[in-house]
């Protein structure tokens, strides 16, 4: 975006007003079903993924305990901070391809005294042209206590994915030993003292491989199958339920990934029903891409609605991949894990060395309220879900480069969504003029999600359209507001964005708004997403 449309957005932003409402004709309906609950969003629904992929840990997170950055035990303390405030449930590492390449064991001991290791990506042609450094070979100063250490600074739960292709069920077990052996018990349990933690770090999530039909082994489905049973069999268990996260379909719509959904689960029933039991949560992938140039923030209002259309069919793969499930599954006890998901821009990078980065605009806003309305609607299929990747990469919470940091707009949407986590999901009916757009393609014209907490009802939203407000009629079927606030994140200008010289040129806007009843009105701005927390009578 050129510098004076930028200003412009800017102070158009800053004039965006939330303040109602001499109430226009309704031109839209947003209607919670009170008596008709989904599920209960397990916070777990908002979780995030790091990789030792680009500048997600070396600078995005790891800046080294001497670094002139602030920083808490090398961990860069701006992140900290920010994951803090956005309640993080669980956090997902080291991959990704990269998981089914490396060995837990080069990440333990003195930090000075780890070896240096060849990065998965180094062939990428991105990555190639960069200049060398630890995106490139991984000197391993980032390891499994400096992760969980990580983990306790934000406070989430650790998920751990073992490397299925290039080691093997022995190095997994030890590693679990290292991770959850008591105190002084073992010699991977005094390894794991000397490197800061003498009591476990308790890890109950567990990603056996990651996308093994490619990067992850190139396994078919009943091959992968034979693997999981394999690495999931008299895994010593040091008195947690470990939760075994089957690698599941990747990132299409199409029939091929549910075909890997199935081949999975037959291959893994064919020794006898109660395999199953092992299996935690499925796996499963989705990036909605991009379109046009690739750009990030260069792109026409038809790719706008082209990349929201696509973000919209995640909703439809969690159904068909929950219902493949459900023909092996028929109590219902597996669940889904979506635990890649995000916008896929080619670029430009923030930085050569940070591959796959991109600066998000608000298209990238709007994707993630989508996608995680998504969730919160599909919470009795889902345990965990999550966003790919926490910084410097694709879909990113923040950049980070030397001392500069910057909370993107996705982390804005992040935040507001936090207010769903633990309640209960009910059924959001939502209607609005559809938006044509491409070639005979159509997209809804509002959508959201709904839950319930004790009397605070929360209630998020989206207006795709590019230049138009969408006037709704509120309704609550079966309760009664007494008072509400409001917080949107709205910009006149689709490609507004935040980056290291505006950090703040995208935050929502937080009022009180004047509504109560069972039913009321509400403008939803262009291009926005928008959340009612509601105080019930
Ligand atoms: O997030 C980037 C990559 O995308 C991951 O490493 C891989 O699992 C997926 O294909």
């Amino acid at each position: 975006m050129r510098r004076r449309e930028f200003l412009s957005s800017t102070l158009a932003i800053a004039a965006v007003s939330l303040a109602p409402r001499s109430t226009p004709a309704a031109d839209g309906l947003v209607e919670i079903l009170m008596n008709e609950p989904v599920g209960d969003i397990a916070p777990e629904l908002h979780g995030h993924f790091t990789e030792n992929l680009g500048g997600v840990i070396y600078d995005g997170i790891w800046v080294g305990e001497n670094s002139k950055i602030p920083n808490l035990g090398g961990v860069r303390k701006a992140l900290v901070d920010c994951m803090r405030q956005l309640k993080t449930p669980v956090v997902r590492w080291p991959g990704g391809c990269f998981a089914d390449s490396y060995n837990w064991r080069d990440g333990i001991g003195l930090r000075a005294q780890r070896p240096v290791r060849t990065n998965f990506w180094i062939n990428d042609p991105a990555l190639c042209q960069a200049p060398d450094g630890p995106q490139k070979f991984d000197p391993n100063t980032f390891g499994t206590s400096e992760f969980m250490r990580f983990c306790q600074l934000c406070g989430a739960k650790p998920y751990l994915a073992a490397n299925v292709r290039s080691l093997t069920p022995h190095d997994f077990d030890e590693w679990v030993e290292y991770c959850n052996s008591p105190a002084g018990s073992t010699t991977l349990a005094q390894a794991r003292a000397a490197d800061g933690s003498r009591e476990p770090f308790h890890v109950t999530y567990w990603g056996i491989g990651n996308e093994s039909w490619g990067c992850g082994g190139d396994f078919r489905p009943e091959e992968y199958a034979t693997e999981f049973r394999r690495y999931t069999s008299w895994v010593p268990d040091y008195g947690l339920k470990l939760r075994f996260i089957g690698s599941g379909p990747g990132a299409d719509a199409d029939d091929a990934q549910v075909a890997w959904t199935r081949g999975f689960l037959e291959g893994l029933l064919a020794k006898g029903p109660e395999t199953l039991d092992r299996l935690y949560g499925l796996s499963m992938h989705y990036y909605c891409g991009t379109s046009g140039k690739g750009d990030s923030l260069d792109f026409t209002v038809d790719d706008w609605y082209q990349l929201l259309g696509r973000a919209d069919v995640m909703d439809s793969l969690v159904t068909k991949h929950w219902l493949a499930l459900q023909e092996f599954d028929k109590q219902r006890k597996v669940k889904l894990v979506v635990d890649e998901w995000g916008t896929w821009h080619r670029g430009p990078a923030i930085d050569p060395r940070y591959l796959f980065s991109y600066v998000p605009s608000m298209r990238d806003a709007l994707v993630t309220g989508i996608t995680l309305d998504t969730f919160n609607r599909h919470a009795e299929k889902l345990a965990m879900c999550n966003s790919a990747q926490l910084v410097n990469n694709l879909h990113t919470l923040f950049l980070a480069r030397e001392d500069r940091f910057a909370p993107t707009t996705i982390f804005h949407v992040f935040d507001m969504y936090k207010a769903h986590q633990g309640g209960r999901s009910l059924r959001l009916v939502s209607n609005a003029p559809a938006i044509s757009y491409g070639t005979r393609k159509a997209l809804w014209g509002l959508a959201g999600s709904a839950s319930l907490h004790g009397k605070t009802l929360v209630v998020t939203v989206v207006n795709p359209h590019a230049s138009e407000p969408r006037v709704a009629d509120v309704v609550l079927r079966g309760a009664s507001a007494r008072s509400a606030q409001v917080t949107a994140l709205a910009a006149p200008n689709i490609h507004a964005h935040n980056d290291f010289d505006h950090p703040q040129a995208v935050v929502p806007r937080i009022e009180p708004a004047n509504v109560s009843g069972p039913h009321f009105s509400w403008i939803f701005q262009p291009a926005s997403v928008t959340k009612l927390e509601m105080e019930l009578a």
